[in-house]
Protein backbone atom coordinates (compact mmCIF):
# COMPACT_ATOMS: atom_id res chain seq x y z
CA UNK A 1 0.00 0.00 0.00
CA UNK A 2 0.91 2.90 -0.80
CA UNK A 3 0.69 6.53 1.39
CA UNK A 4 0.56 9.81 -0.74
CA UNK A 5 0.31 13.14 0.80
CA UNK A 6 0.08 17.16 -0.70
CA UNK A 7 -0.79 19.68 1.32
CA UNK A 8 -2.25 21.37 -2.05
CA UNK A 9 -5.40 20.39 -2.57
CA UNK A 10 -5.61 20.76 -6.03
CA UNK A 11 -2.84 18.50 -6.20
CA UNK A 12 -4.65 15.65 -4.33
CA UNK A 13 -7.82 15.82 -6.43
CA UNK A 14 -5.55 15.32 -10.12
CA UNK A 15 -3.72 12.97 -7.82
CA UNK A 16 -6.46 10.89 -7.05
CA UNK A 17 -8.36 11.07 -10.30
CA UNK A 18 -5.23 9.97 -12.36
CA UNK A 19 -4.42 6.96 -9.84
CA UNK A 20 -8.08 5.95 -9.39
CA UNK A 21 -7.57 2.23 -10.51
CA UNK A 22 -4.76 2.13 -7.48
CA UNK A 23 -7.06 3.59 -5.31
CA UNK A 24 -10.34 1.42 -6.14
CA UNK A 25 -7.93 -1.31 -6.24
CA UNK A 26 -7.02 -0.41 -2.29
CA UNK A 27 -3.07 -0.09 -2.82
CA UNK A 28 -3.14 3.83 -2.57
CA UNK A 29 -4.30 6.37 -0.15
CA UNK A 30 -4.20 9.90 -0.21
CA UNK A 31 -4.45 12.38 2.50
CA UNK A 32 -4.59 16.00 1.79
CA UNK A 33 -2.23 17.93 4.47
CA UNK A 34 1.22 18.99 5.20
CA UNK A 35 3.86 16.06 5.78
CA UNK A 36 4.46 18.79 8.81
CA UNK A 37 1.66 17.46 10.56
CA UNK A 38 1.86 14.08 9.74
CA UNK A 39 1.55 13.02 13.56
CA UNK A 40 -1.65 14.39 13.72
CA UNK A 41 -3.16 11.93 10.60
CA UNK A 42 -5.17 9.21 12.86
CA UNK A 43 -5.12 7.13 10.35
CA UNK A 44 -1.29 6.89 10.34
CA UNK A 45 -1.06 7.16 14.19
CA UNK A 46 0.22 3.17 14.35
CA UNK A 47 1.31 2.68 10.88
CA UNK A 48 5.36 1.97 9.66
CA UNK A 49 6.44 2.28 6.32
CA UNK A 50 9.15 0.24 4.21
CA UNK A 51 10.41 4.14 2.51
CA UNK A 52 9.42 7.79 2.82
CA UNK A 53 10.31 9.60 -0.22
CA UNK A 54 10.17 13.80 0.45
CA UNK A 55 9.57 15.50 -3.12
CA UNK A 56 10.32 19.09 -1.97
CA UNK A 57 9.10 22.70 -3.12
CA UNK A 58 6.30 23.65 -6.07
CA UNK A 59 5.07 21.28 -8.69
CA UNK A 60 5.57 22.74 -12.00
CA UNK A 61 1.62 22.65 -11.93
CA UNK A 62 1.83 25.21 -9.53
CA UNK A 63 4.14 27.11 -11.35
CA UNK A 64 3.05 26.72 -14.55
CA UNK A 65 -0.86 28.24 -13.36
CA UNK A 66 -0.95 32.12 -13.00
CA UNK A 67 -3.86 32.28 -10.82
CA UNK A 68 -2.32 30.58 -8.26
CA UNK A 69 0.20 33.11 -8.14
CA UNK A 70 4.10 31.45 -7.97
CA UNK A 71 5.03 33.02 -11.02
CA UNK A 72 6.84 36.63 -11.78
CA UNK A 73 4.89 36.64 -15.26
CA UNK A 74 3.29 39.88 -15.57
CA UNK A 75 0.18 40.77 -13.87
CA UNK A 76 -0.14 37.92 -11.95
CA UNK A 77 -1.89 37.51 -7.99
CA UNK A 78 0.95 37.70 -5.26
CA UNK A 79 -0.31 34.60 -3.83
CA UNK A 80 2.09 31.65 -3.27
CA UNK A 81 -0.40 29.67 -0.86
CA UNK A 82 0.08 25.69 -1.22
CA UNK A 83 -2.87 24.87 0.92
CA UNK A 84 -4.95 27.94 -0.47
CA UNK A 85 -5.41 29.23 2.86
CA UNK A 86 -3.55 31.85 5.37
CA UNK A 87 -1.47 34.50 5.12
CA UNK A 88 -0.47 34.86 1.02
CA UNK A 89 2.67 35.94 -0.88
CA UNK A 90 1.49 39.57 -0.99
CA UNK A 91 0.61 39.82 3.31
CA UNK A 92 4.13 38.64 4.06
CA UNK A 93 5.23 41.37 1.80
CA UNK A 94 2.93 43.81 3.31
CA UNK A 95 3.12 42.83 6.84
CA UNK A 96 6.73 41.57 7.64
CA UNK A 97 8.84 44.30 9.17
CA UNK A 98 11.99 45.62 7.13
CA UNK A 99 14.16 43.36 9.32
CA UNK A 100 12.37 39.97 9.21
CA UNK A 101 12.06 40.61 4.86
CA UNK A 102 15.76 41.42 4.67
CA UNK A 103 16.67 38.01 6.54
CA UNK A 104 13.88 36.32 4.05
CA UNK A 105 15.99 37.66 1.09
CA UNK A 106 19.12 36.99 2.12
CA UNK A 107 18.34 33.50 3.57
CA UNK A 108 15.62 32.09 1.48
CA UNK A 109 17.05 34.26 -2.33
CA UNK A 110 20.57 34.08 -1.39
CA UNK A 111 20.45 38.45 -2.10
CA UNK A 112 23.64 40.20 -1.26
CA UNK A 113 21.25 43.60 -1.52
CA UNK A 114 18.78 42.03 0.85
CA UNK A 115 18.67 45.42 3.19
CA UNK A 116 18.26 47.34 0.41
CA UNK A 117 15.62 45.33 -1.28
CA UNK A 118 13.85 45.21 2.27
CA UNK A 119 13.24 48.48 2.59
CA UNK A 120 12.59 49.32 -1.09
CA UNK A 121 9.36 47.27 -0.43
CA UNK A 122 8.70 49.06 2.71
CA UNK A 123 9.16 52.58 0.70
CA UNK A 124 6.91 51.63 -1.68
CA UNK A 125 4.05 49.69 0.19
CA UNK A 126 3.42 52.54 2.30
CA UNK A 127 2.60 54.86 -0.64
CA UNK A 128 0.71 51.60 -2.21
CA UNK A 129 0.50 47.75 -0.85
CA UNK A 130 1.72 44.69 -2.89
CA UNK A 131 -1.02 43.33 -4.93
CA UNK A 132 0.83 41.68 -8.12
CA UNK A 133 3.70 40.16 -9.57
CA UNK A 134 4.68 43.60 -11.61
CA UNK A 135 4.63 45.43 -7.91
CA UNK A 136 7.31 42.74 -6.40
CA UNK A 137 9.43 42.77 -9.73
CA UNK A 138 9.41 46.62 -9.66
CA UNK A 139 10.87 46.63 -6.20
CA UNK A 140 13.21 44.60 -7.08
CA UNK A 141 14.43 46.34 -10.75
CA UNK A 142 14.87 49.31 -8.50
CA UNK A 143 17.24 47.78 -5.98
CA UNK A 144 18.95 45.48 -8.18
CA UNK A 145 18.87 48.08 -11.22
CA UNK A 146 18.14 47.26 -15.17
CA UNK A 147 20.58 44.36 -15.37
CA UNK A 148 18.17 42.49 -12.92
CA UNK A 149 16.24 39.90 -14.86
CA UNK A 150 14.08 36.51 -14.84
CA UNK A 151 17.20 34.76 -12.20
CA UNK A 152 17.22 37.38 -9.50
CA UNK A 153 13.07 37.71 -9.89
CA UNK A 154 13.14 33.47 -9.88
CA UNK A 155 15.22 33.76 -7.09
CA UNK A 156 13.48 36.28 -5.03
CA UNK A 157 10.21 35.12 -5.94
CA UNK A 158 10.95 31.82 -4.62
CA UNK A 159 12.36 33.38 -0.95
CA UNK A 160 9.25 34.51 -0.57
CA UNK A 161 7.35 31.56 -1.58
CA UNK A 162 9.63 29.93 1.11
CA UNK A 163 8.52 32.52 3.82
CA UNK A 164 4.92 31.96 3.12
CA UNK A 165 4.58 28.46 3.45
CA UNK A 166 6.80 28.31 6.20
CA UNK A 167 8.49 25.46 4.15
CA UNK A 168 12.08 25.25 6.05
CA UNK A 169 10.39 25.20 9.36
CA UNK A 170 7.95 22.32 8.12
CA UNK A 171 10.84 20.43 6.96
CA UNK A 172 12.80 20.56 9.71
CA UNK A 173 9.51 19.37 11.87
CA UNK A 174 8.77 16.73 9.75
CA UNK A 175 12.11 15.00 9.30
CA UNK A 176 12.65 14.00 12.95
CA UNK A 177 8.84 12.27 12.91
CA UNK A 178 9.11 10.50 9.68
CA UNK A 179 12.07 8.88 10.93
CA UNK A 180 10.61 7.32 13.62
CA UNK A 181 7.95 5.85 11.17
CA UNK A 182 10.49 3.68 9.60
CA UNK A 183 10.63 0.00 9.93
CA UNK A 184 14.07 -1.44 10.60
CA UNK A 185 15.87 -1.23 7.21
CA UNK A 186 13.51 1.63 5.99
CA UNK A 187 14.50 4.26 4.01
CA UNK A 188 14.06 7.78 3.51
CA UNK A 189 14.59 9.72 0.42
CA UNK A 190 14.63 13.49 -0.13
CA UNK A 191 15.05 15.91 -2.98
CA UNK A 192 15.55 19.14 -2.52
CA UNK A 193 15.39 22.15 -4.69
CA UNK A 194 16.78 24.79 -2.75
CA UNK A 195 20.08 25.40 -0.82
CA UNK A 196 18.70 25.80 2.56
CA UNK A 197 16.19 22.97 2.39
CA UNK A 198 19.41 20.98 1.13
CA UNK A 199 21.24 22.03 4.62
CA UNK A 200 18.30 20.79 6.81
CA UNK A 201 18.12 17.33 5.32
CA UNK A 202 22.32 17.03 5.00
CA UNK A 203 22.61 18.14 8.78
CA UNK A 204 19.92 15.55 9.77
CA UNK A 205 21.21 12.90 8.05
CA UNK A 206 24.92 13.27 9.25
CA UNK A 207 23.23 13.44 12.77
CA UNK A 208 20.91 10.61 12.86
CA UNK A 209 24.23 8.62 10.70
CA UNK A 210 27.15 9.84 13.64
CA UNK A 211 27.47 7.81 16.97
CA UNK A 212 28.18 10.95 19.11
CA UNK A 213 26.37 14.09 18.66
CA UNK A 214 27.76 15.78 21.98
CA UNK A 215 29.17 19.08 21.60
CA UNK A 216 32.67 19.11 20.44
CA UNK A 217 34.29 20.06 24.14
CA UNK A 218 32.32 17.26 26.10
CA UNK A 219 34.78 15.25 27.72
CA UNK A 220 32.31 12.28 27.72
CA UNK A 221 29.83 11.05 25.86
CA UNK A 222 25.91 12.04 27.14
CA UNK A 223 24.47 11.54 24.52
CA UNK A 224 22.27 8.28 22.54
CA UNK A 225 26.46 6.91 21.97
CA UNK A 226 25.19 5.33 18.45
CA UNK A 227 24.41 5.77 15.07
CA UNK A 228 20.74 5.78 14.41
CA UNK A 229 21.30 4.72 10.63
CA UNK A 230 23.17 4.64 7.86
CA UNK A 231 23.73 7.90 5.04
CA UNK A 232 23.51 6.07 1.87
CA UNK A 233 24.55 9.27 -0.09
CA UNK A 234 27.69 11.44 0.65
CA UNK A 235 27.69 13.85 -1.37
CA UNK A 236 24.06 14.32 -2.77
CA UNK A 237 22.75 12.82 -6.27
CA UNK A 238 22.71 15.46 -8.85
CA UNK A 239 20.57 15.25 -12.36
CA UNK A 240 22.89 14.65 -15.44
CA UNK A 241 23.25 16.25 -18.01
CA UNK A 242 21.04 14.94 -20.31
CA UNK A 243 18.52 15.00 -17.62
CA UNK A 244 19.19 18.76 -16.94
CA UNK A 245 19.05 19.76 -21.07
CA UNK A 246 15.34 17.41 -21.42
CA UNK A 247 13.98 19.04 -17.76
CA UNK A 248 16.07 22.02 -16.94
CA UNK A 249 13.97 22.38 -13.63
CA UNK A 250 16.30 19.60 -12.51
CA UNK A 251 19.12 21.67 -12.47
CA UNK A 252 18.49 22.51 -8.69
CA UNK A 253 17.59 19.48 -7.14
CA UNK A 254 19.63 17.48 -5.36
CA UNK A 255 18.70 13.95 -3.56
CA UNK A 256 19.78 12.37 -0.88
CA UNK A 257 19.34 8.86 1.19
CA UNK A 258 19.18 7.84 4.82
CA UNK A 259 18.72 4.15 6.45
CA UNK A 260 17.34 3.17 9.49
CA UNK A 261 19.25 1.12 11.56
CA UNK A 262 16.46 0.30 13.33
C1 LIG B 1 8.12 18.98 -6.66
S1 LIG B 1 6.38 18.84 -6.39
C2 LIG B 1 6.06 17.13 -6.49
C3 LIG B 1 5.92 16.67 -7.89
C4 LIG B 1 5.51 15.22 -7.99
N1 LIG B 1 6.51 14.35 -7.38
C5 LIG B 1 5.32 14.85 -9.45
O1 LIG B 1 6.16 14.10 -9.97
O2 LIG B 1 4.37 15.34 -10.06
C6 LIG B 1 6.21 19.20 -4.71
C7 LIG B 1 4.82 18.97 -4.15
O3 LIG B 1 4.99 18.96 -2.73
C8 LIG B 1 3.88 19.59 -2.15
N2 LIG B 1 4.32 20.05 -0.83
C9 LIG B 1 5.18 21.04 -0.55
N3 LIG B 1 5.35 21.16 0.78
C10 LIG B 1 4.58 20.19 1.34
C11 LIG B 1 4.31 19.79 2.68
N4 LIG B 1 4.87 20.43 3.72
N5 LIG B 1 3.47 18.77 2.89
C12 LIG B 1 2.89 18.11 1.85
N6 LIG B 1 3.09 18.45 0.57
C13 LIG B 1 3.93 19.47 0.31
C14 LIG B 1 3.52 20.72 -3.10
O4 LIG B 1 2.18 21.12 -2.93
C15 LIG B 1 3.80 20.06 -4.46
O5 LIG B 1 2.62 19.49 -4.99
Amino acid sequence: MVTALDRDPQAVMVAAERLKPYLDAGRLRIFDGSYALVEEIDELANEFFDGVLLDLGVSSHQLDDDSRGFSFRPDAPLDMRMEGAGESAADVLNLTDESALSRIFREYGDEPRAGRLAREVVRRRSAKPFCTSNDFVGAIRATLGSRSGAPDFARLFQAVRIATNNELGGLATALPHLRDKLVADGVVVVISYHSGEDRIVKNAFRDWSAACICPARHPICTCRGHPLGELLTRRGIVADELERATNPRARSARLRAWRNGG
